[in-house]
């Protein structure tokens, strides 16, 4: 079998895998890394969302091959419970969320959003969570809590 190497939350891996296993298998089957949800399967939902250098990505149809000598970022890297990052202070603060399986793929897109714009207005954070379902209308809180973030990291 083939390995494929990768960086997964700052460390270096290499996986024996099909090239065309996808990521979303990878990490949860082989790696041990959860946080990424199996939703719809299809790139609709977010559920399965990591970060591909700046980018937040749907794992669950992105093979193994795609992601050779590229970052990943899932929310295992984002902070721990003892220094969380400013989005799931923010995310807790705001209270902006009720479920734990949407939850990894925002934070996710977020990420990637901040990342690449520091000081996001409220529709480019809209934008940017717009490829993440939430079916239980968190939405606004989850919007004030990236624009928290954002807030809190500038004046750090
Ligand atoms: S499970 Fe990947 S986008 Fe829905
Ligand atoms: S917070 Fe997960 S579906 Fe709304």
């Amino acid at each position: 079998m083939p390995t494929i190497q990768f960086q997964l939350n700052g460390t270096a891996i290499t996986v024996d895998t099909d090239p065309d296993h996808t990521l979303l298998d990878t990490l949860r089957g082989r790696l041990g890394v959860t946080s990424a949800h199996f939703g719809c399967g299809a790139g609709d939902c977010g559920a399965c969302h990591v970060m591909v250098g700046d980018r937040a990505m749907a794992s669950c149809d992105m093979p193994m091959w795609s992601v050779a000598d590229k970052e990943v970022v899932t929310v295992e890297g984002l902070g721990t419970a003892e220094r969380p990052h400013p989005l799931q202070r923010a995310f807790i603060a705001e209270q902006a969320m009720q479920c734990g399986y949407c939850a990894s793929g925002i934070l996710i897109s977020a990420a990637a959003l901040l990342r690449r714009n520091a000081s996001p207005t409220e529709a480019e954070v809209r934008t940017a969570l717009d490829r993440n379902l939430c079916r239980c209308g968190s939405h606004n809180r989850m919007v004030r809590a990236v624009l928290r973030a954002a807030s809190d990291m500038a004046t750090r």
